[in-house]
């Protein structure tokens, strides 16, 4: 197997078959001071059983969202034991695209807009931000325009990946809410199949988002587990 991308939480390998395998690893993701933070863009540490829970979590999501038909996904096998999950090949837009979907103000989103946004107002909608996959850059937020400019995706790309995300989102609530989680925000990936087909790809799991029960977060295994029981 040929390792195609050493991610900060999985790794990604070429399969025989053409397609990817993604192995889920037990990093935990944060921003500066080893704070942990969805957000955040290096690695803060390792928790045992935080690839399989980020697994499971997942393929609970992408299994659900299809079945719905909310979004066409990537996802193929998946073996929880190996913490690998087996993918379609996607073309990432430019070098990645993050969609974040709010439902509360917090994070960035209040270290920009604090002016007008106090931390912990809730929107009136869902509202959905895309921002580059650019680490040195600090993950910069673009608007359709910039996009479009910057030939990273078409209009009509942008309007699709935006009403899948809101749909998707929708959908984490709803699930969050069964078991009593409120969700404030979460990010998720698209990329294009080889025939051109948007698809919700990478994952999505207690790294992508804040999700509070009773006053506190909820994080990691933790939080995957109250998901998919
Ligand atoms: N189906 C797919 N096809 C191509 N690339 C993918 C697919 N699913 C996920 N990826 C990419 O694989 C990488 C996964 O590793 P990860 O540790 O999440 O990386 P990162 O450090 O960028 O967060 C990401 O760059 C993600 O965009
Ligand atoms: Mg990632």
């Amino acid at each position: 197997m040929k390792l195609v991308k050493n991610g900060k939480t999985k790794d990604v390998y070429q399969l025989e078959n053409g397609r990817y395998l993604l192995k889920f690893k037990d990093s935990v993701t944060g921003g500066p001071g080893g704070v942990v933070d969805p957000g955040g863009n290096s690695v803060v540490g390792e928790q045992a059983g935080m690839g399989r829970a980020c697994l499971a979590m997942t393929s609970f999501i992408f299994g659900e969202a299809a079945r719905r038909g909310l979004a066409e996904t990537h996802m193929g096998a998946v073996n929880l034991d190996e913490s690998t999950m087996e993918v379609v090949p996607a073309r990432p837009f430019g070098q990645g695209l993050e969609v974040i979907v709010r439902f509360v103000a917090t994070g960035s989103f209040v270290r920009r807009y604090g002016l007008y946004a106090e931390d912990g107002r809730r929107f009136s909608a869902p509202l959905v931000e895309i921002t580059l996959k650019d680490d040195e850059r600090g993950d910069p937020l673009a608007n359709d325009e910039t996009l479009v400019e910057l030939g990273l995706a078409t209009l009509e790309e942008i309007a699709k990946i935006k009403a899948q995300a809101r749909s998707i989102a929708g959908l984490i609530q709803e699930l969050g809410q069964k078991n009593g989680l409120d969700i404030f925000d979460l990010k998720m990936e698209f990329g294009r199949s080889a025939e051109g087909k948007l698809l919700l790809i990478d994952e999505i799991s207690p790294g992508s988002m804040r999700a509070y029960k009773g006053g506190q977060r909820l994080q990691g295994p933790e939080l995957a587990q109250a998901f998919t029981a």
